[in-house]
């Protein structure tokens, strides 16, 4: 059967990766979870002291790029990929609130997005690739076969993700998650480089109100068309 690229973009915690992971596991397809390269980024310029909550040394993350290695390795026992940072699994490590506080700085520096778009790029070479991100329909994938845009209010997002942290055993408040959710909304859209918009042929989808299977065959469906029509 023809293997198409699907482009998930969205705000933060819509639940794109959780559809996106779904809808690989579902085709064999490979996911790619975009948001954690620019999350083990953050991770390397935090403990290199190149960024904290008051401090960013761009420069200096500039020029230690080239020591940043970036593997995804397939775990079956999960059923996806985790993010390997210079040889460490470091999937629990980028999901952390101080990572998610300064991620959408490091993902607004040019040469950050240019190293790992094109590592993005490479991974989707040969088609069979569900990406999920900011930019993946506009930047990395333009001429994706389909484009998703997924949204959701912030409040919703927020208490998701809240949830999400508390069952970790993380120690937040749902004020301080709403206020980086809001935060990072703020900043994903109105960078000068990639800023998170919905490309003009992408389907948008609201899922305040669905549930996951819902989503899950939303999209399927919307897979199953674009399957048809290549
Ligand atoms: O999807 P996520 O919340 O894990 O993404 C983390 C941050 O990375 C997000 O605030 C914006 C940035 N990002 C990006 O700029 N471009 C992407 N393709 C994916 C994520």
């Amino acid at each position: 059967m023809t293997k198409i690229t699907v482009a998930i973009d969205g705000f933060s915690s819509t639940g794109k990766s959780t559809v996106a992971k779904q809808i690989a596991n579902y085709l064999g397809y490979v996911y790619v979870d975009s948001g954690a390269m620019y999350r083990a980024v953050t991770l390397y310029a935090i403990q290199n002291q190149l960024i904290s909550s008051d401090h960013f040394d761009k420069k200096g993350l500039i020029s230690a790029l080239n020591e940043i290695d970036l593997l995804f390795k397939f775990n079956p026992k999960k059923g996806f990929a985790e993010m390997y940072l210079n040889g460490k699994n470091v999937e629990k490590a980028i999901r952390t609130m101080a990572v998610s506080n300064l991620v959408s700085k490091v993902a607004a520096t040019p040469e950050v997005r240019k190293k790992l778009v094109q590592y993005q790029r490479h991974m989707g070479e040969h088609a069979g690739v569900v990406m999920d991100g900011r930019d993946i329909g506009t930047v990395v994938f333009p001429n994706a076969d389909l484009k998703i845009f997924m949204t959701a209010s912030a409040e919703t997002r927020a208490m998701r993700r809240y949830n999400e942290l508390k069952e970790r055993g993380d120690d937040v408040s749902y004020e301080e998650v709403l206020k980086n959710v809001q935060e990072r909304d703020h900043i994903d859209t109105t960078r000068k480089d990639s800023p998170l918009i919905k490309a003009e042929d992408a389907i948008e989808i609201d899922n305040s109100d669905l549930s996951l299977e819902e989503q899950f065959d939303t999209i399927l469906n919307l897979v199953k068309k674009a399957m048809e029509s290549k």
